[in-house]
């Protein structure tokens, strides 16, 4: 899908199709030229509701200013048209109080809301829209210049095409990526950015103590990879470590799951996709922060090799860990990748993403990402961010008492809760072990496992993989190192 931004009222350009965003129900609107017929319809431009004219070469969707709407409504405006004989399209520009704000969104919702995952469909029949031209028409009067709307463009090109590619990675079955070929994929894409690659494998982990890594990996046929990459622009402002969970398979191990619940679990690979997806999005955006995505890729399979229940670990930092679930895989892999993160950048922030708990799914539900962490200010920041992207989150707090369910008798912790209730912020708690008292502040957790792979569509995101946490990062990384402070 192309975007031009052309110097033309409307009515002067050439498409196949209007699209046009009816906002608050105003159908009085000097844009509205087909009320009638709309109101023979029923349409009211109430939120989602569409109106399509093909003899009238139009399309009416109803939204509010509300950047999310906009990118709602856009997705139902291309969804709509997909699968049909229209290649072309032209909108008008809507502002409210930042000029550049919806431009952005409705081209995100319009790619976002595009995505398909039909790789595997011997019979691929639903083509979008090729090409949409935005035309230099403003709903309210408000001052637009070309130079902010292309620029708005090309960033929410990036941020939105980048979302897609995540979701084609996390989509990808356990067959075809698993460590070595994710490490592989990951490298390629880096590499052709210009991001620098170190690949480590069992030998490596070794040497580098990953205990609790290496035990996670073992039983599995596929052995597992760390993947470094390291953007580093001239004077940079800040060093981030990015560190992703990439189980591209959790079985649960030895305690299995459930068939039922191992259906989707190729997506528990969705926090190392988001940290690939967020380094190149930085890259091609130019944010001016030293970048260090460390991708954790392992497998999660039972066999004669596997880790047990009982067992105890040695992590990186010389903390050793009794197994007493081997599906409390992640924060084992997140441990030792944490403590790598710390001893190799030295990082002023340290994000890690992860689809780490199901209780995160019962406690937000399975559109929102949970944010923990011991820094209010950092947290409050990435809730606000994740807001403006979009992306939906919320805070799910630590306490003193919460720590104590943790504790081992055999060893320095246990790698599960000895309650059933909390378990996202245990979790959390498990891994805040594995932070060093000087960076407890610069460390935010965030569990993406219920958005990360929803088996639906929900506004404008597929069936499948929805790209959390890449938005939502990339905004906070705006946020604090590029716009002023009081752009939203
Ligand atoms: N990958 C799962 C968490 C998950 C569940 C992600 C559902 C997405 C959807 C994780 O490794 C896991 O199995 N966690 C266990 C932890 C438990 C054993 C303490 C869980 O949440 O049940
Ligand atoms: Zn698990
Ligand atoms: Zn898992």
């Amino acid at each position: 899908m192309r975007f031009e931004v052309v110097d033309k009222r409307l009515h002067e350009i050439q498409a196949d199709i209007e699209i046009v965003l009816v906002i608050d129900k105003n159908l009085d609107h000097k844009w509205i030229q087909d009320k009638e017929a709309l109101e023979r319809l029923g349409f009211e431009g109430k939120k989602e509701q569409v109106a399509f004219l093909p003899e009238k070469g139009r399309i009416y969707v109803g939204t509010t200013l509300e950047h999310d709407e906009i990118r709602i409504a856009a997705a139902k405006a291309i969804k709509t048209l997909k699968g049909k004989n229209y290649k072309s399209a032209k909108v008008g520009v809507y502002i409210q109080n930042c000029p550049i704000t919806n431009i952005k969104a409705f081209v995100e919702g319009s790619i976002l809301g595009a995505y398909e995952f039909d790789r595997y469909k011997s019979e691929k029949k639903n083509k979008n829209i090729e090409e949409i031209y935005i035309a230099n028409e403003e709903y309210s009067n408000k001052p637009f210049t070309l130079e902010n709307a292309k620029k708005s463009v090309q960033e929410a090109i990036i941020v939105a095409e980048t979302t897609n590619m995540v979701r084609d990675i996390v989509n990808t079955p356990p067959n075809e990526i698993y460590p070595e070929s994710f490490a592989k994929l990951a490298a390629q894409t880096a590499s052709h950015e210009g991001i620098e690659v170190q690949i480590l494998d069992e030998s490596d982990l070794e040497k580098e103590q990953m205990g609790a890594f290496l035990a996670v990996a073992k039983a599995s046929a596929n052995p597992p990879r760390l993947v470094h990459l390291s953007y580093k622009p001239q004077n940079p402002k800040a060093k981030i470590a990015i560190v992703g969970k990439g189980l591209t398979y959790d079985s649960g191990g030895l305690s299995l799951k459930p068939s039922d619940y191992m259906v989707t679990m190729k997506a528990d690979k969705s926090g190392a996709s988001a940290a690939l997806g967020i380094i190149l999005a930085a890259k091609k955006l130019e944010i001016p922060v030293e970048i260090h995505a460390i991708l954790g890729l392992a497998e999660n399979m039972v066999g004669p090799n596997a880790y047990k229940p009982d067992d105890v670990l040695k992590a990186k930092n010389g903390k050793t860990i009794e197994v007493r679930n081997t599906d409390a895989e992640g924060r084992l892999v997140l441990a030792d990748c944490l403590c790598y993160a710390q001893e190799k950048v030295d990082p002023d922030y340290i994000i890690d993403l992860a689809t780490l708990t199901g209780a995160c799914v019962v406690a937000l539900g399975e559109y929102t990402s949970g944010v923990m962490g011991h820094s209010k200010e950092l947290k409050q920041k990435m809730l606000q961010a994740a807001n403006a992207s979009g992306e939906l989150a919320g805070e799910l707090p630590f306490n003193r008492y919460l720590p104590k369910l943790l504790e081992s008798k055999i060893a320095d912790i246990c790698n599960i809760s000895s309650s059933r209730y909390g378990g996202a912020i245990t979790a959390a708690l498990f891994l805040s072990e594995f932070i060093e008292e000087k960076n407890k502040d610069k460390w935010v957790h965030l569990d993406i496992a219920g958005p990360a792979y929803v088996e639906k569509e929900w506004g404008y995101n597929p069936y499948g993989a929805s790209g959390a946490g890449v938005r939502m990062v990339v905004k906070w990384l705006q946020k604090e190192f590029v716009f002023a402070k009081k752009h939203p």
